[in-house]
Order: C-alpha cells, then structure tokens, then sequence
C-alpha cells in the first residue's frame, strides 16, 4: 500500500483515447483508475482487465455515484460529454472533460454553470497548453521575447483512415479546436471575424480539408488548414504553426521530431510530442496534461493553464469556423 494519497478517479468512454488516458493515468504516481465504464460493456471490460482496474460500471450514472471516486475523465465521443460530465459535477466530482468540451455552446454554457455551482473542477482536453514546443513560444511571448503578435498560421492534417471514424464530428472540432484554442491563448484576444472554406470529395458530405481565417480584435490574423487528405501510410504527425511577430518568429515543427526509424518493410516517424510509448508508459503533452489535472484535483486548486471558459471560447470560434464554412460568408462574433 502507497503512503502517498491518491486521487481516484472513474473513466467514461473506453475507446481509443479513452486507453490513452489510462495508459498515461498508470504512469501518474498520485492516480487510481478504479471504475470505468462504455456504452458497448465489452471494450470497457477489456480495457479493466488490461489495466488492472478494479471495477466495470453499467453506465456513467452508477460510475459518478460511486463514493471511493474524486474525479472523472469524460473521453466519451464528441457529442456525448453532457451527461456524464453534469452527472459527475453533481455527485461533486472533479472533471476532466475531452476536447472539444461540447458540440454546441448551450452544452458548455449548462456545464460552466454546473461546475460553478458545485464547486469543481471541469478542465478541457487543451492538449498544446502541455506540449513543449507550443508551451515554449507562449513563455517567449509572456516574457515579451517575441513582440506583439502580427499572424499565426497552424496546420494539422491527419490520414484518411482517421477521417473515416471522425467524420461524425465537423472537422474544425476535431482537429483544428487544439490550434483555435492555442491561437485563443497566444493573443488573449477576441476573435472578431471569421471566414472558412470547406471540400468534401463526397457530394453532401462532412468536409474533408478546410481553410479558414480568423481575425483578432488588435488585428492579428490566424489561418488554419487541417484535412483527413494523408495518404493511409503516412505514420506522421503533420502539424505545425508559424507565430509571427513584430520582434520575431517561431516556428512548431512537430512534423519533423527528430525520430526517423528505417525498417526494411517502409519507415516511420513516431509521435515524440503528444502521447509517445516508453516501456508501455506514457509520456509527453498527455501525461503532463493529466498529472496536472490529478495534481490541481489532489490540491483541490483550480487549474489557471486551462480553464472551462477557455473551452467554451474554443468551441465558440469553432462553430462560427462551420457557419461561415456552411454559409460561405463572414461570421462577426
Ligand atoms: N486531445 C486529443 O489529442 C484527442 C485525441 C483523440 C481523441 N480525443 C477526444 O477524445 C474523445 C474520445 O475520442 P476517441 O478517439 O476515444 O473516440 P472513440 O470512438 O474511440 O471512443 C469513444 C467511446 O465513448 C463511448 N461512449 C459514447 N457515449 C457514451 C456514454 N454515454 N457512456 C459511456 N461511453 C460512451 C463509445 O462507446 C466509445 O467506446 C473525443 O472527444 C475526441 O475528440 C482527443
């Protein structure tokens, strides 16, 4: 038995980053996974055996009203985050929500309010904020090392196959929140205007690739493309962003992350940033961004590197990113 406390803590949603979590939660000294639970039992069975956790609940109600947890994980698909992060709020849980923190504002608004009521953490899956290289440039832009900001460009672009599970949720939610969110964090400004361009290769279809440009308010302009358009064998992580500046430059390569493994049946170039696998542990954005949820929930302090209105204010220039796409005209915010 561990002489150190412990945060429990219950996990709904046991797909594929549901595992992530608890892969990066069995590396967290100070965490316990001790429930998990899935609308298909089996995947929540399996990964319980897996990872060695004690209990597999019927639903996320019974998971939230357990008395031993502190705090639950919400890795539920995109749409389905309410109901188990306003039933864990309730039972006076700390929260750990997936970005993006809902699919409509109204859904972010009634969880602000339920975590303000009772008093708890919700913090959103903001990944970037815990990644080096993008929490780098923000310490150089705190410092006043860059000056003010004149543009941002970010691109994340991810395979096919990934599009094909993902096109459930607009793609601007899916991928490109963690730069709108960035880009949010990076000015501490308002976005004034949007315009975005879609392409779906599908008549009537989600989008497959998307443009778009924002406007802050000072007059800084962020540009965004992100795509489910890679080649299937592409093993790579193809993101960047270029922050321009009135004293500077930075440039976040996470494309090129100095790992290349040759093998004799193709190469690859594994993830070294978000989420990369040493001995079956987890380190990296991941494991940096939970450990300080778990720590800020032990401490029972709120956590200031991200926050719930952070969430909602990405979720806001997201949905104002599918208008302008839908509508194809500017969208003041
Ligand atoms: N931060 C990141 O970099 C990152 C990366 C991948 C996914 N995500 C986010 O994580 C979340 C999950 O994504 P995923 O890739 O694991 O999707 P997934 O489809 O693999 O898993 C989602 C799981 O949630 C379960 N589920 C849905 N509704 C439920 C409910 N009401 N109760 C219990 N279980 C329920 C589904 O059965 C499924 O097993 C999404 O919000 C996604 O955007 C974040």
């Amino acid at each position: 038995m561990s002489k150190f406390p412990k945060l429990q803590i219950g996990l709904v949603g046991c797909g594929s980053f549901g595992e992530s979590h608890l892969a990066a939660f069995k590396g967290i000294p100070y965490v316990q996974v001790t429930a998990v639970t899935d609308v298909v039992e089996s995947r929540a069975r399996n990964l319980a055996t897996k990872y060695g956790i004690d209990q597999v609940t019927r639903d996320y109600r019974e998971l939230c009203s357990l008395p031993q947890l502190d705090a639950v994980s919400v890795v539920t698909t995109e749409d389905q985050h309410l109901g188990p992060v306003l039933e864990a709020l309730r039972h006076g849980k700390h929260v750990f929500v997936e970005k993006p923190i809902a699919t409509s504002i109204e859904d972010g608004e009634r969880m602000l309010e339920a975590s303000r009521k009772a008093g708890r953490i919700l913090m959103p899956g903001h990944l970037l904020r815990f990644e080096a290289r993008y929490a780098l440039v923000k310490e150089q832009l705190t410092s006043g090392r860059l000056g003010q900001i004149v543009s941002i460009f970010a691109r994340r672009n991810r395979p096919k196959k990934q599009g094909k599970i993902y096109k459930r949720t607009p793609l601007v939610l899916e991928t490109a929140i963690h730069d709108i969110d960035t880009m949010l964090w990076y000015t501490g400004k308002k976005v004034k205007s949007v315009n975005a361009f879609e392409v779906a290769l599908e008549p009537g279809g989600m989008a497959d690739l998307l443009w778009a440009v924002l406007q802050f308010e000072g007059g800084a302009v962020g540009v965004l493309q992100t795509m489910w358009l890679l080649p299937d064998k592409t093993e790579a992580l193809d993101d960047a962003m270029q922050v321009v500046t009135t004293s500077g430059i930075a440039n976040v390569d996470i494309l090129h992350s100095g790992l290349t493994l040759w093998h004799e049946e193709g190469h690859e170039m594994p993830d070294v940033s978000y989420e990369p696998r040493i001995c079956g542990s987890v380190y990296g954005a991941l494991r940096e961004e939970l450990s300080y949820f778990a720590l800020c929930a032990l401490e029972g302090r709120a956590p200031v590197l991200v926050t719930a209105e952070d969430g909602v204010n990405a979720l806001r220039v997201g949905l104002a990113v599918v208008e302008s796409a839908r509508t194809g005209g500017t969208v003041m915010m």
